[in-house]
């Protein structure tokens, strides 16, 4: 592999946009394309690439095929993710071929794993260079090597801090992702991501205060906070108190936070959770399983009981609070009773919604090695039966707020009706009204006139 070479970031960033403007006096805007796949931690990173490429100097290009670099935020969580990814880069191989001067670049949490790495260096030769999560900030170093002398980089998983201080540029003004540390230390059996994104890395407290209030200066109204366990943030202070600060601030928004890890949720995060001015009635609560076997072999320190005492803490304090979670069917040597386990914490805790998954064995994992991997045709039976369950669940749950009126954070248009747009409730729940472009960015009361499984329907309240 060609050494990258250690140009800093400001230095590299300067020689992109020098390059970039003398392009544009020759009467050529040089345009970038980002595309991203995953979480809300690839969105969040997504934005900060987009902000070094404003920084380099990029326009923003409306298609890959009008573009001069195009960037793929890629994600490794299940197969079908990463094979998405690598069809969507495959179909820029006739991109590169009309135009030899575009740059690809392949970026995320596949990037972090060797074997991806490999398969791209060898099977995808348009491929410039690619870069892991830990290292997005190496991006115009990236860049400016390849404008020079067009070898390919590909960047092994480095544990760096490089993420602080990048421009953010963020997709939509009055909503914020905001990291407040990356990386996981759990280990579950099934999970690739601490392989891929490393262990866990705090942000600073008042680095993230400060981002919170200038977010809110500019207009934000919903602020996120993102890890992939954010209980066990630790600073100077915990996660608790970092919260309970948060919603100190002044101002008319709403804070949401994910993911929590039911092993680390305390008492006082509830306690702050209920008491909260701008904390969402929300809680993101992973089960993954209701079989304690299950949860023993996932690694994930909590069993059934513990699950639903958090559970029922959480509904004790706030009553109105929505409760969503994530489940994997089929997990190696699920059995039957496993599985209805996994049915009977449903019925108990009575979820909003669930995002349920098939297991998908990830290479390097513990799980991927276990005996007795459940076969595909079971995995799909169960998963129906799950997800038929959870339906009837979140549309009586949903039913509930026929004729409330609820305050709604107004997002955009409505993906099928001109007429119509979306936002969500403080509890995060999708719905459709009719407003005007006026009201996006703005909290307004609706009245919910009707429920389906996944959205109300209602009309704001003059
Ligand atoms: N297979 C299926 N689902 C998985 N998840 C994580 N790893 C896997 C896997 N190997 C799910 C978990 C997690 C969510 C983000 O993705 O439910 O909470
Ligand atoms: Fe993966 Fe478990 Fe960490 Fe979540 S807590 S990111 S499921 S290892």
């Amino acid at each position: 592999m060609v050494q990258l070479p250690s140009k800093d970031q400001k230095e590299a960033i300067e020689a992109v946009l020098l390059h970039n403007n003398k392009k544009r006096e020759e009467g050529k805007c040089p345009l970038a394309f980002i595309v991203t796949f995953g979480c809300q931690q690839n969105e969040a990173d997504s934005e900060k690439m987009r902000g070094l490429c404003d920084a380099m100097g990029y326009g923003r290009a409306k298609t890959p095929e009008e573009s001069d670099l195009i960037l793929v935020n890629t994600c490794a969580i299940r197969q079908h993710a990463e094979l998405k990814a690598l069809s969507t880069i495959g179909r820029y191989k006739h991109i590169k071929t009309k135009n030899p001067s575009l740059i690809i670049g392949v970026c995320g949490c596949m990037t972090a794993e060797e074997h991806r790495v490999d398969e791209l260096k060898h099977r995808y030769p348009y491929v410039d260079f690619t870069t892991p999560p830990s290292a997005i900030g190496r991006i115009p170093a990236l860049l400016d090597a390849v404008l020079r002398c067009r070898h390919r980089y590909f960047l092994l998983n480095e544990q760096s801090d490089a993420l602080e201080g990048l421009p953010i540029a963020r997709t939509v003004p009055h909503r914020a992702w905001v990291s407040i540390m990356y990386g996981c230390n759990n280990f579950c059996s099934y999970c690739i991501v601490p392989y891929v994104r490393g262990r866990e890395r705090s942000r600073a407290r008042a680095s993230i205060v400060n981002e919170v209030k200038a977010l809110l200066a500019g207009g934000a109204k919903e602020i996120t906070l993102l890890g992939q366990n954010v209980n066990s943030y630790k600073s100077d202070v915990d996660f608790p108190t970092l919260l309970e600060e948060l919603d100190g601030l002044e101002g008319e928004f709403i804070l949401r936070f994910m993911t929590s890890h039911p092993k680390d949720v305390s008492s006082r995060l509830i306690e702050v959770v209920a008491k909260g001015k701008h904390i969402e009635p929300h809680f993101h609560l992973p089960l993954q399983s209701g079989s304690d076997r299950i949860l023993k072999e996932m690694n994930r320190h909590y069993d059934k009981k513990r699950y639903l005492s958090v559970a029922s803490a959480l509904k004790q304090a706030k009553p109105d609070i929505v409760l969503t979670s994530d489940i994997i069917v089929g997990f190696p040597g699920e059995t039957e009773e496993d599985f209805e386990e996994t049915l009977s914490v449903v019925r108990q805790v009575e979820f909003d919604s669930v995002f349920s998954f098939i297991y998908s064995p990830r290479k390097g994992t513990p799980a991927a090695k276990m005996e007795e991997q459940v076969p595909p045709h079971i995995q799909s039976e169960r998963f129906a039966r799950l997800v038929a369950l959870q339906n009837d669940i979140g549309k009586e749950k949903n039913m509930l707020y026929e004729g409330r009126a609820v305050r709604v954070l107004v997002d955009c248009l409505s993906k099928n009706d001109p007429e119509i747009y979306s936002g969500r409730t403080d509890g995060g729940k999708l719905v459709h009204l009719r407003a005007t472009r006026d009201d996006i960015g703005q909290f307004v009361t609706v009245h919910i006139e009707r429920a389906a499984t996944f959205e109300l329907f209602g009309s704001i309240v003059k």
